[in-house]
């Protein structure tokens, strides 16, 4: 072990605990990786990654000699620097996150005499360092230092999200804790931002509303579009070339999901009305993506009447494409929608499942989801859906009705393969049919 390298124990093997046990090991650091799930972790030490993440079996794998795998505390924080916990933070009925996970953690920690610091990456409200310090201190562990170092990666491109961030936000309580995991990130060359711990835990927040706030902004210009004659794919392209604004998170489709952005703008919005705040851009925003999943079943009702009966073929499952993640994906609401409208769902996605959709018939390939369907909804930009014979598609439905949720197509070659085509936003492409 070289003498920067630490040993860091990461509590949670999810996406984001996994993601950083692998990449503080890529940067030479031992990691052992705690979960309180057995059979993941045995699966883990045997090799298996329990998901889908591009380039993390690989680092995994590259990396095995520096990584570990416990179920026991005590055996994860064998000799352990460092803690950081990666549990998860699922909202609650109320919307306030649920720390219950976090506490677990924070409480199962052994009194140790060293000093150690806890590294917070679990995405909490602002003022947890400060009761997770309390906690600690009510505990004899004062001397246990603590930082709020959020993740900004986004699933299907974590591991390089990572390794090459845009920035790295350490807040801490003291110096020297900060200090401490700066040096970890050591290797990597990006900004550090040094704060303290709330500005820490409300940048994660922050930049996650802000992204939220573009998406539901061009999707209600998009709206706009539609009843004004423009197309927001090229209003996206105008408004991005302005250097104040930029280009990204300006796709206008059917509304965001994940396991990120529909949590965290509650868990935000609640942190706001718990301090007698009430947020109200970021209520619409939310309010917005709402509606938004289910602007589609007025496109489909005014191309085909009721829906009763009618086979809809939804292609794509997941949140986005490279992801078998369907935690609150548009497809969800847009298949419950559908079924409530009487309409018989087929679906078809190449990695995701639609466990838990009961009565939504998923299919291995786009030609069997298409066969015979009144309409096609394209849900996820999955890149295979680029290469697929649409002309060949349309000639096997009953109608050829099409509705690209994620203005991914080509309009005038749809309505040249056939179909009657709808996008979101484009009016004046659309003007076709
Ligand atoms: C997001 C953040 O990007 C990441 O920084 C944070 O740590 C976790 O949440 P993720 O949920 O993995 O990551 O996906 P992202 O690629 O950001 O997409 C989120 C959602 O927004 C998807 O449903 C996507 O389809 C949608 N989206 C994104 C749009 O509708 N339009 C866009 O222009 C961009």
């Amino acid at each position: 072990m070289s003498e920067s390298a630490q040993r860091i124990a990461v509590f949670g093997a999810g996406y984001v605990g996994l993601v950083t046990g692998a990449c503080f090991a890529e940067l030479g650091h031992r990691v052992t990786v705690r979960d309180i799930l057995p059979d993941r972790i045995e699966a883990l030490r045997r090799g298996e990654v329990p998901i889908y993440e591009p380039g993390l079996a690989e680092i995994l794998a590259r990396n095995a000699e520096r990584l570990s795998f416990a179920t026991e505390v005590a055996e994860a924080m064998e000799e352990a620097d460092i803690v950081y916990v990666a549990v998860g933070t699922p909202p609650t009925y109320s919307g306030d996150a649920d720390l219950s996970a976090v506490w677990t953690v924070i409480d199962e920690l052994p009194a140790v005499e060293r000093r150690i610091v806890v590294a917070m990456k679990s995405t909490v409200p602002v003022g947890t360092g400060e009761k997770v310090r309390h906690r600690l201190a009510a505990r004899g562990l004062a001397h246990v230092g603590y930082v709020s170092n959020p993740e900004f990666t986004a699933e299907g491109t974590a591991v390089r999200d990572f390794m090459e961030p845009d920035r790295i936000v350490i807040g801490a309580f003291d110096e020297a804790a900060g200090d401490v995991i700066a040096a970890l990130h050591a290797g990597i060359d990006a900004p550090i931002v040094r704060s303290d711990v709330a500005s820490a835990e409300m940048i994660k927040l922050a930049a996650n509303a802000a992204l939220m706030t573009r998406i539901s902004f061009i999707n209600e210009i998009a709206n706009v579009c539609e009843a004004t004659g423009a197309d927001v794919v090229k209003v996206a392209e105008g408004i991005g070339l302005d250097r104040r604004i930029g280009k990204s998170f300006l796709r206008a489709g059917i509304g965001f999901g994940g396991s990120c952005f529909p949590k965290d703008s509650l868990a935000l919005k609640q942190l706001a009305a718990n301090s007698g705040y009430h947020f109200q851009v970021l209520n619409a925003v939310i309010e917005v993506n709402e509606l938004q999943k289910r602007r589609v079943i007025g496109k489909l009702v005014a191309r085909l009447g009721s829906l009763r009966g009618k086979r809809i073929a939804l292609l794509g499952l997941a949140f986005k494409p490279h992801t078998d993640d369907t935690r609150e994906a548009p497809a969800f609401v847009l298949a419950g929608r559908l079924l409530a409208e009487g309409a018989d769902v087929v679906a078809w996605d190449p990695v995701a499942h639609a466990d838990g959709l009961v009565g939504v018939e998923q299919v291995a390939t786009v030609e069997d989801a298409v066969l015979a369907a009144d309409a096609v909804v394209l849900v996820t930009e999955w890149p295979e859906l680029a290469e697929v014979d649409w002309a060949a598609a349309a000639t096997s439905m009953r109608t050829a009705v099409f509705v690209d949720g994620r203005n991914m197509l080509d309009p005038r070659a749809m309505h040249d393969a056939g179909f009657r085509y709808d996008a979101i936003g484009r009016a004046a492409s659309n003007g076709l049919t």
